[in-house]
């Protein structure tokens, strides 16, 4: 099939996964080489836990260090206390955190246990810290099945920023699992709006298994549509879509 180049088709999600740990290891030593801290946007979710793992492995070959990695979490409920299991904190201490050697100063996750009145302003701060920071080197980002990337659900804009969104019925009807109900599924969430996740400098994008493939049929290869908030993605100068067969395989055949 005739894809475009900067989608990359896999067996699977591991295979898939080792590569994208593996380009995540390479800017980290390609940073420290010259003496930079590299700055990191992660994900949570099922798609990112193999890349987890690889690079939790990676890290315990000696291969890599996060010492000079500075982090920032694309989402979190809202309201979520840090020691919530379903919080985005403890997901992120259980698969990745502690197990390396990142100094947790260095950590960034939006605060779910702000009061209302205090989310502009901390999502204001957020914002200026990825700036302070350098900018994103590089965003890992999965999907939703509504297209959304970090939580901007369909009709986010272009220039959306940090703030606090509303989840998308179908999002919280994925979530219903893991909080055991419905009733229990947080109705909102603070999340990087797509403007913040536009401006890192290269971002990649994985989805893995077949109810992924709808959705990245419409993200990559149709117009650019505010209902389908990944489509934005299509205009980035250095996007890599990280696929397996499954998520593929929708995808129609392109010239270019
Ligand atoms: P998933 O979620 O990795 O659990 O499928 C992806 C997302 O909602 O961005």
């Amino acid at each position: 099939m005739n894809l475009k180049s900067n989608i990359k088709i896999y067996e699977n999600a591991l295979q898939a996964s080792i590569e994208v740990a593996q380009h995540i290891t390479s800017i980290i030593q390609k940073n420290e080489s010259v003496g930079k801290p590299t700055v990191l946007g992660l994900a949570t979710g099922n798609t990112p836990l193999l890349v987890y793992q690889e690079l939790v492995r990676l890290y315990h070959e000696k291969q890599v260090s996060f010492q000079k990695v500075i982090t920032f979490n694309l989402d979190e409920y809202y309201p979520m206390a840090p020691h919530h299991p379903q919080s985005y904190v403890a997901f992120m201490k259980k698969h990745l955190f502690d197990h390396i050697d990142i100094d947790w100063k260095n950590v960034h996750i939006p605060n779910g246990e702000l009061i209302t009145d205090d989310i502009p302003l901390f999502c204001k701060a957020y914002e200026d810290k990825i700036v302070a920071a350098g900018g994103l080197d590089f965003q890992l980002l999965g999907i939703g099945r509504t297209g959304h990337i970090g939580f901007n659900e369909p009709e986010s804009s272009l220039e959306s920023l940090t703030r606090l969104v509303d989840l998308n019925p179908i999002t919280r009807e994925d979530a219903i699992a893991d909080f055991n109900g419905l009733n229990n599924v947080p109705k909102q969430a603070i999340s990087m709006g797509v403007q913040t996740i536009y401006k890192a400098k290269e971002i990649m994008l994985l989805a893995f298994s077949e109810k992924k493939s709808d959705i990245i049929q419409k993200a990559i290869q149709e117009e650019v549509n505010p209902q389908v908030p990944a489509s934005y993605l299509q205009k980035h100068p250095n996007i890599t879509y990280i696929l397996d067969n499954e998520s593929a395989s929708k995808l129609k055949k392109q010239l270019s």
